[in-house]
């Protein structure tokens, strides 16, 4: 029941704000026309009791709501500082994100290993035959992404643990007595062979691996001793190597 005159009176208040909005009329102009109003409903004698009640009902409103405007103060308090709050989220969220794409492209950027070479740089000729394998210096670099093939020294050596391929071609011409062999070496142990015999016009060979390395881990091509090898401005004769995937 007091529930019930509070909402009326509330009612009474929302009523009033919107007419005060709407109608652009002043508080005073409010409350004197509700007192003609009820002037005019209610005889004079029953003013006291009336506005006893009234304030009876007032009374027991602020016990349901203690001061509407300190509420709806909170309330916009309340409401400002979540917005302020989303706002911050936001920003942090941004944040992360940016950090998250900058880790992701630098570990794509170190998973991003190929290289390719063809063993002269200038001229054309025989490399070979030497009375030891010895490490073949592919100096025509056509790609090295990561840098993780050196052309000085003919080696790669592996920056992170994975499956790597790599590929070997050989080529030669004219009547010779003396093979061809080269071998993918891994850590001094060799893998695979190219190889070709040469009584004939031309010899090609070709071969490659799939290796699973270790970070540090190095690969290169070996002539083996008492053969030799091949190439001119024709790059017939390559190394190439690449990542398949980390690991
Ligand atoms: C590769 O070698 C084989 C065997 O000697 C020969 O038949 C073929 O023509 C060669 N291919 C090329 C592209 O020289
Ligand atoms: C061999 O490689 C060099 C350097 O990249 C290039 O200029 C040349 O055209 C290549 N030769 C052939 C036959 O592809």
């Amino acid at each position: 029941m007091k529930g019930l005159v509070c909402i009326l009176l509330l009612e009474t208040f929302v009523f009033a704000v919107q007419q005060k909005v709407d109608g652009g009329l002043s508080e005073n102009e409010i409350s004197h026309q509700h007192s003609s109003e009820d002037r005019r409903q209610n005889p004079p004698q029953t003013d006291s009791v009336r506005s006893e009640t009234s304030t009876d009902s007032q009374q027991n409103c602020q016990l349901f709501f203690p001061d509407i405007h300190a509420a709806l103060r909170e309330l916009t308090a309340t409401v400002t500082e979540q917005k302020a709050n989303i706002r911050a989220l936001k920003t942090q969220l941004k944040e992360q994100q940016t950090f998250i794409l900058e880790e992701l492209n630098k570990k794509n950027e170190d998973r991003q290993i190929a290289f390719s070479a063809a063993l002269m740089q200038s001229g054309g000729g025989y490399i070979g035959p030497f009375t030891t394998d010895i490490t073949l210096t592919y100096r025509n670099v056509f790609t090295n992404i990561g840098n993780a093939y050196n052309p000085i020294t003919g080696i790669f050596t592996a920056p992170l643990k994975g499956a790597y391929m790599f590929r070997i071609s050989l080529y030669g011409h004219g009547s010779q007595s003396t093979s061809s062999t080269v071998s993918i070496t891994k850590n001094g142990e060799r893998v695979v062979v190219a190889h070709g015999q040469q009584p004939g016009s031309v010899v090609n060979s070709s071969n490659a691996v799939v290796l699973l390395l270790e970070v540090g881990d190095v690969v290169y091509v070996s002539l083996w001793s008492g053969r030799w090898i091949f190439d001119d401005q024709n790059n017939h004769s390559t190394f190439s190597g690449y990542l398949l995937f980390p690991l």
